[in-house]
């Protein structure tokens, strides 16, 4: 059974309606654990990374005041995280409401009501200028939105989409109605707990390049601080301790900002040198250019060092050119050719092939000198849809001719086979009925622009840039 943990609204308690619906909405599916959270918001967070630690959740929901803990607690746990109507600034809106407030649902301690006093204010003020220190861009698609079209108290949004991929609109008022958790909320619960299922384990790359496994975390026997023990994957592989707070936390260097440990999704492929990408591509080129252009813009180390087609004509030429990235036309036969397709590889010092609409199969030399460090997109959820014939239009006519109902990409490592080697990432669309092959292959690429440079970076190189 999966587990999620709900956190409610300052003037709520975990026995809400949100809760409720939410409970009912996924019984047989996922328990959902809704604790009452203290009011003092230092005291909340630590009873929070506390019931995470015994329930080890899948997923983490907040309401309001809920979300804005929520949110702080995403890294340092792991858990995706679904935020509805996020309150980024609680003290702000609290001076506008001073004195006694009645809890809206019942508590289990019996407590009706608390006071929103000067200390109570101060205490959200000096919390909400660290909420952003443990931010990490892995968890940029982790993390989603919701807002109310009624809502007239959570003012965050514009921060949030500077954060975060995702933003959802809902026809209702700042808390949700049972309604809005049915029509909206729930099943973004399902789709968020496909797309980002719990990681066995978790991956992190120190601002200086090495990598680490985190172990646990552990609570100071004597101070009972909270402490991560970790792992280091190189050298001697010894095993490291330190604040929780520190290992996750953002830190400046020359001007720049970013985590002291940004998390990373796969470790079997990362590495401690710069990663240089050798696109292939045949046709158009939009995944090629899209790619190019985001590695320029995220500055971590890693750059589009060539592109190659096997088309003279291809449009892909063009782009790469006007971005001035060197480019190679390699000939069919040419690129069976170990002798020529290799040396091209090494003056270029490619250390990694992204195949974005290359329609010739891989070579088995090149696949086993670029063992795990080919990645490919196809315009589908393999194994459906794929193989040999299968790529761009053909493959959303056979979704479209199949009366399918959901289509999607599937970013995976290229062995020797068309389209069968280990699957990295998938994500999903609904076809609306009617849709043309035109308009899957629209919105397919959609899909493809906003996921597979992540993909690739989260992959190759690093979650942060
Ligand atoms: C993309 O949709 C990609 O998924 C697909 O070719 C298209 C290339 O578009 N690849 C395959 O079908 C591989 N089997 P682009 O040239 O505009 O990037």
């Amino acid at each position: 059974m999966r587990k999620i943990l709900f956190l409610h609204g300052l003037n709520w308690s975990g026995d809400c309606p949100m809760a409720q619906t939410l409970q009912s909405g996924l019984e047989g599916f996922a328990e959902v654990t809704a604790p009452d959270l203290p009011v003092d918001p230092a005291e909340a967070i630590a009873d929070i990374l506390d019931i995470c630690d015994r329930l080890q959740p899948d997923l983490i929901i907040g309401s309001s005041y809920g979300a804005f803990l929520g949110q702080q607690v995403v890294k340092i746990t792991g858990c995706p995280a679904l935020l509805c109507s996020p309150m980024f600034d609680m003290a702000d809106f609290l001076e506008t409401c001073p004195g006694v407030r009645e809890f809206k649902s019942p508590r289990a301690d019996g407590v009706t009501s608390y006071c929103v006093t000067g200390e109570l204010i101060a205490k959200f003020r000096e919390m909400e200028a660290h909420q952003f220190d443990c931010y990490d861009k892995f968890y940029y698609d982790r993390v989603w939105g919701f807002y109310g079209s009624r809502d007239t108290i959570a003012t965050s949004r514009d921060k949030f989409s500077s954060l975060y991929s995702t933003v959802i609109d809902y026809d209702g008022e700042h808390t949700m109605s049972p309604e809005n958790v049915k029509t909206t909320l729930l099943p973004a619960v399902l789709k968020i707990m496909d797309d980002f299922p719990r990681r066995e384990a978790r991956y992190f790359r120190h601002f200086k390049g090495n990598y680490y496994r985190l172990l646990c975390h552990a609570k100071d026997s004597e101070s009972l601080e909270r402490t991560v023990t970790y792992r280091a994957l190189y050298g001697h592989y010894g095993f490291w301790t330190r604040g929780e707070h520190m290992f996750f936390e953002r830190i400046s260097r020359d001007g720049k900002e970013f985590p002291r440990f940004a998390e990373t999704s796969h470790m079997s492929s990362v590495g401690n040198t710069p990663q240089r990408f050798a696109i292939f591509a045949s046709g158009d080129g939009s995944n090629a250019e899209n790619i190019i252009r985001f590695f320029r813009e995220h500055d971590c180390g890693a750059e589009v060092a060539l592109v190659v087609s096997n088309r003279r004509s291809a449009k892909v030429l063009q782009r790469a050119e006007q971005l001035d990235v060197p480019v190679a036309v390699v000939a069919r036969d040419d690129f069976n050719d170990p002798e020529k397709i290799l040396p091209l590889m090494e003056k270029h010092s490619v250390s990694v092939i992204v195949l974005a609409g290359f329609l010739l199969a891989i070579p088995p030399f090149l696949v086993n000198r670029y063992p795990d460090k080919i990645i490919n997109i196809h315009p589908a959820l393999l194994p459906r849809f794929g193989g040999k014939g299968m790529y761009g239009m053909h493959v959303h006519e056979a979704v479209v001719a199949a009366g399918e109902t959901e289509t999607g990409i599937t970013i995976h490592y290229v062995n020797e086979r068309y389209d069968e080697g280990k699957i990295i990432y998938q994500a999903k669309i609904n076809i609306p009925p009617g849709c043309t092959p035109e308009e899957v292959a629209e919105m397919v690429h959609m899909l493809e622009y906003r996921h597979y440079p992540r993909v690739i970076m989260e992959t190759f190189v690093t979650s942060e840039c």
